[in-house]
Formats: structure tokens, sequence, C-alpha cells
């Protein structure tokens, strides 16, 4: 069986490093890259670290507005699949390259696979919201990661394809943290490209969203909550928002903000497990957070991982600094017990079920 495999942005080469070691066991997969993230440090370093294979294809699609993006990339992710003429298309997650990948394989009629199906926001407004749906209802597997996604897609009518394996973001959580590196062995690179160190103490937070970080004002209330805090935090900035990250920190004086480029993925979820507590905008972080028993505060309107909202575990905050610091204050509560992630094996599930 052939199967072409689409990523293109950092949380899918994550999910496709441990689904694809368990593919390549029974198909011929192809990689394609269409290139949405291309920075050494939201891309190659992935790959590195994950032993992922090389892409086949690297397309070279990123930048520009949301509808050329994701246009140009249906025009040659459609060219690979003329030429390849793979059995299935494999896509992961909810970004342009998802959906464009999605599309090109359907108008192909090339039965289209999505791992991590059923999320839902209720709120169109979202980019990713967007991409999620379209590529829910012209998929013909639908692989989901816990119960609620499962409920929303009986409720879209879609449960007929729809199949629970658990998170592939746990099983990699569960796999690398066992040789990810201790806090003293992670090197953080500050924006001008500096060393620097990792505090003892300190909180981490990620925040790359439109919604968060297209203006000063909201991305300033965000970073004035981290600037009153007890410990410094580490803030790993996606390149869309790091020079307006450092433009608020330098212009109102903040020292308790230590900002760095990317990390790769063994130092963030190294990072993850030895914080005090989590601030982020980020599906994969609130989840590993959730799985590393850490706190998290999520700074968005909507709930996208109902399972974690449980006991205080994870709370939303507007970007506002005294509704941020609120909920960080309260205690959370902690269930060995309660696991709706699944079991770290979600990638044999998925690989058993596109090879039927
Ligand atoms: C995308 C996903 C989002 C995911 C996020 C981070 C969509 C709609 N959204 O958003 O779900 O959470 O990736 O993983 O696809 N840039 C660089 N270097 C890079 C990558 C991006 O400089 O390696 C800059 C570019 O100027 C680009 C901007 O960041 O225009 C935004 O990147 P884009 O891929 O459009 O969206 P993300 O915010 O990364
Ligand atoms: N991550 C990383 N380096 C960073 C910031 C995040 O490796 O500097 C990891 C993080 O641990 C998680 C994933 O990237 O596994 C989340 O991706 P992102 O926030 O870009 O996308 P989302 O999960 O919101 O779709």
């Amino acid at each position: 069986m052939k199967i072409v495999t689409v990523v293109g942005a950092r949380p899918q080469f994550i999910k496709a490093a441990v689904v694809s070691r368990q593919l390549r066991k029974h198909t011929n997969e192809i990689l394609v890259h269409t290139g949405q993230h291309y920075d050494y440090n939201m891309s190659d370093i992935f790959f590195e670290q994950l032993n992922i294979p090389h892409p086949d294809y690297n397309l070279g699609i990123s930048r520009g507005t949301h509808g050329q993006m994701t246009g140009r990339m249906i025009e040659a992710i459609e060219d690979v699949l003329l030429n390849e003429k793979p059995d299935k298309v494999l896509v992961y997650g909810d970004t342009n390259s998802t959906l464009a990948a999605a599309l090109a394989a359907v108008k192909l009629h090339i039965p289209v696979n999505h791992v991590e199906a059923g999320n839902r926001l209720n709120n169109l407004d979202n980019p990713e919201e967007v991409n999620r749906i379209c590529t829910d209802h012209v998929s013909n597997k639908l692989f989901a990661c816990t119960k609620s996604a499962m409920d929303f897609l009986d409720r879209e009518g879609l449960s007929d394809k729809a199949f629970l394996v658990g998170d592939p973001m746990y099983d990699a959580f569960s796999f690398y943290s066992k040789i990810a590196p201790g806090i003293e062995g992670i090197g953080l690179v500050d924006l001008e490209g500096k060393k620097t160190s990792v505090p003892v103490c300190y909180y981490y937070m990620t925040c790359h969203r439109q919604e968060n970080t297209d203006t000063d004002e909201k991305l300033d209330s965000i970073l004035s909550a981290m600037e009153s805090l007890d410990a410094p935090t580490i803030y790993p900035v996606h390149p869309r928002n790091g020079q307006r990250a450092k433009y608020i920190c330098e212009k109102n004086n903040y020292h308790n903000i230590i900002l760095t480029k990317p990390v790769g993925y063994l130092e963030s979820i190294a990072l993850v497990s030895h914080a005090k507590k989590i601030i982020t905008d980020s599906g994969g972080l609130q989840r590993e957070a959730f799985f590393a028993g850490k706190q998290c505060v999520t700074v968005f309107d909507n709930v996208i991982w109902p399972e974690t909202m449980v006991g205080n575990r994870n709370q939303l905050a507007k970007p506002d600094k005294e509704d941020i610091i609120e909920k960080l204050i309260k205690k959370q509560i902690l269930d060995s017990d309660y696991l709706p992630f699944g079991d770290g094996h979600s990638a044999e599930r998925i690989c058993s079920e596109i090879i039927k």
C-alpha cells in the first residue's frame, strides 16, 4: 500500500514522528513537507531530534494570506499526487497544510485519513477551526484522540467513519520524555543569538495564536502578567510575533521574561516537565502540561481540549493581567487514574486502521 503523508507545521512533525515509525513497517510512505514552517528551529530540528525520515518532497510554500498559502499548496500537492498515485493520503491536525492536502486528495478521489479529527471550538473566526471542519467532512477515516472529539463527530453525522484511537501527542510525550535532557542540559538562545541558562524555578509560556499576538495590546497584557510573577517566565517565541514581543518587553522594561528563539521538541517537553506552571495558547502545550501533571492557564476564548479542563488543571483566561493571575493562583486537583488521552499506543491503532 502506498501512502502519501503531508505535513508542514511544527505540531504535525511531532505526530508524524510516532505514526510514521509504525506506518513504515507495513506500507510505502511518501513524505511531503509543504514548507509552511521553514526555519531550522521550526522544522529541521524536529526531523533531526525525532528521527523523522527526510521528506521526499519539500514544496517550499509558506507565508501569504490563508487563501494564498492554501491555494498554492493545493496546486503543488495535486502535482505530487498525480505523480505518486497513492492509495491514501494521511493528514494531521488543523493547519493550512492539512486542509490543502485534504482538498487536493478528495478532488482526485483519493481517500483521506485524518489524525486528530473531531476537535471543535464552535467558532469559525478561528482559522484552524475552518481547517478542521472541512478536513473532517472530506475524509473517509477520522482518528479522534478523545471521547469529546468522537461526540463532536457524532453530532456532525460522521461517527460511521470515526475511530477513537488516543492521542499521538501522548505517545510522543511518553516515548521522548525518556530521552529528553535535564534542564541543566538545555541551551536557550535569546533573540539576539546569545546563550542563556534555565533558572531553577520558572514558568513556561508559549503564545503565538493570531488572536493573541497580532496586536500589541493583548500581547502586552499577557506579558505584563508574566512580569509580575514570583519567578521568571521562559518564553520561546514563534517567529510570527518575535519582534513584537521583543519590542513590548523593551518598551516596558520587562526583566522577568526570558525571550528565546523556538526550542526543539526534546527541550520543550523537558521545560514543561520542570516548570512551576504553564501559560499557553497552544493545543499541544495544553496537553503536554496535562501529561506532565503541571497546571496550565490557556489564554484563549474557547476550550479545545475539554478533557484537560478538570480540577483546575487547565483553565481559560482572557488576555488580561488580572484574569491570568487569578487563574494561576488557583490550586489544581490531580487524579492519577484519569487518563483520557489513551495508553501511549495510538500510533499502532492508527496504522492498523489505515492498512485495513
Ligand atoms: C500555524 C497553524 C497553527 C499552529 C502554528 C504553530 C495554520 C492556520 N495555523 O500557525 O495551527 O499552531 O502553525 O505550529 O496553519 N514564520 C517564520 N518561520 C517559520 C514559520 C513561520 O518566520 O518557520 C512566520 C512567517 O512570517 C509566517 C508567520 O510566521 O507568515 C505565520 O506562520 P504560519 O505558518 O502562517 O502560521 P502559524 O502562526 O505558524
Ligand atoms: N514546541 C517546541 N518548541 C517551542 C515551542 C513549542 O518544540 O519553542 C512544541 C510543544 O512542546 C508542542 C508543540 O510544539 O509539542 C506545539 O506546537 P504549536 O504550539 O506550534 O502548535 P499547536 O499545538 O498549537 O497546534
